[in-house]
């Protein structure tokens, strides 16, 4: 009898536990929590945390669970998180990426796994293209890049230095300029690229400023740019009259208050700024900040926002259906109004599509803000 009633028991949770697993989807995130882009997995992380907090943890009668793994910036690492995601813990959907090389390593994973994979940071345009089971919420260095290099033709701006981290996303912004800058009469004098890993920017600085161009056009990944941007105004260079600008990377709103005054006027052009004029991101920007210490997000924040919105989105449309290739036909053409701006899916690419703002830094109650003064609408990626 005893016997029998333990086993009655077993059995009983034994049923439990299956029942609670199909009602549970998971889904991981992965990205650098540690090391040199620890700041970008800090926001992921808050973002993705935050949408869950403000929205519940429930899609129709599904709980979505989500697993964080610390892939300290490493390729190898964030693939073998991948497959253990994937193999072990049977998640639905992986995100995250803090960095271009840690996008491209999961791409065979996941075209072979048939898993999508929601790309929440990574911007090197070709990215989406290596795997039909990629989606991208972030945004594409020559989108984001494309307005600002209109700008510096529009202000006069007839010869340009660029200087940038030696990798993907550099080689597409630094292009994106060159084209645009090139057909609008101007010309690159020089392009110095820096190592990604522990970049010393002293000595391209004073060569870029050796050179006296009009322009000084930088990219760095976003947890870089306190440090480029420490030097840049150290040195002088816009107060010397070079007008330094960029993709709004390197005006982080993460690091953008420890710059210092020496930003001030500095216009970049970006899909993210903290002081986005609307009330989705005024309360997203209020919310982050109490649910952090008082941390401004940044665009890799409302990466990790809107990155979980999409999968909640996707699997609501799917009925809770995660098959994975079911799954990444509902990200395509998916829109919604982003503390960003209005975004969406192109069914086509699986890329986001979002309003690309020309900013200039300025100070408003004693802090540093990229304040938005002109649009250009529903960019795709220019390629
Ligand atoms: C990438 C990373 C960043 O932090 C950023 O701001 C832009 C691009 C990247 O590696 O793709």
């Amino acid at each position: 009898m005893k016997a029998l009633s333990t086993g009655l028991v077993a059995a009983t949770l034994a049923l439990t536990g299956a029942a609670q697993a199909q009602d549970v989807i998971k889904v991981g995130v992965i990205a650098p929590m540690t090391g040199p882009q620890a700041a970008s997995g800090q926001q992921i992380m808050a973002g993705a945390k935050l949408y869950q907090q403000l929205n519940g943890t429930k899609v129709g009668n599904k709980t979505i669970e989500l697993i964080f793994k610390d892939d300290t910036g490493v390729p190898d690492v964030t693939r073998r998180l991948a497959q253990e995601l994937i193999v072990n813990d049977k998640v639905a959907v992986i995100s995250g990426f803090g960095l271009t090389p840690l996008a491209l390593a999961v791409g065979p994973v996941i075209t072979q796994a048939k898993v999508p994979a929601v790309i929440m940071v990574a911007g090197t345009s070709m990215i989406v293209g290596t795997s039909p089971y990629f989606v991208r919420v972030s945004f594409t260095l020559p989108q984001n890049t494309a307005p600002v290099a209109q700008w510096a033709v529009e202000n006069g701006v007839k010869s340009a230095v660029s200087l940038f981290s030696d990798y993907g996303p550099g080689l597409d912004a630094a292009a994106a300029f060159k084209k645009r800058l090139e057909a609008g009469g101007g010309k690159v004098m020089q392009e110095l690229k820096a190592p990604l890993a522990d970049p010393d920017f002293a000595p391209f600085l004073q060569r870029a400023k050796d050179a006296k161009p009009d322009a000084l056009f930088l990219f760095v990944p976003a947890p870089t740019a306190g440090a480029l941007m420490k030097q840049v105004v150290d040195r002088g260079i816009p107060q010397s009259g070079i007008k330094v600008i960029g993709p709004g990377d390197v005006t982080d709103d993460d690091q953008l208050n420890g710059m210092g005054d020496g930003v001030l006027g500095m216009v970049t052009s970006y899909n993210y700024s903290a002081a986005h004029d609307s009330p989705e991101n005024k309360k997203f920007v209020e919310e982050f900040k109490k649910a952090n210490n008082g941390r401004r997000p940044n665009v890799i924040g409302v990466g990790g926002y809107d990155g979980i919105h999409a999968i909640y989105k996707a699997i609501e449309k799917n009925g809770g259906n995660t098959d994975g290739t079911k799954l990444i036909e509902a990200f395509k053409g998916l829109s919604w109004v982003s503390p960003r701006g209005p975004v969406s899916i192109d069914p086509e690419t699986r890329d986001i599509v979002q309003n690309v703002y020309v900013r200039k830094v300025e100070k408003k109650d004693g802090e540093l803000y990229n304040v938005e003064f002109k649009t250009y609408e529903n960019q795709k990626d220019p390629k």
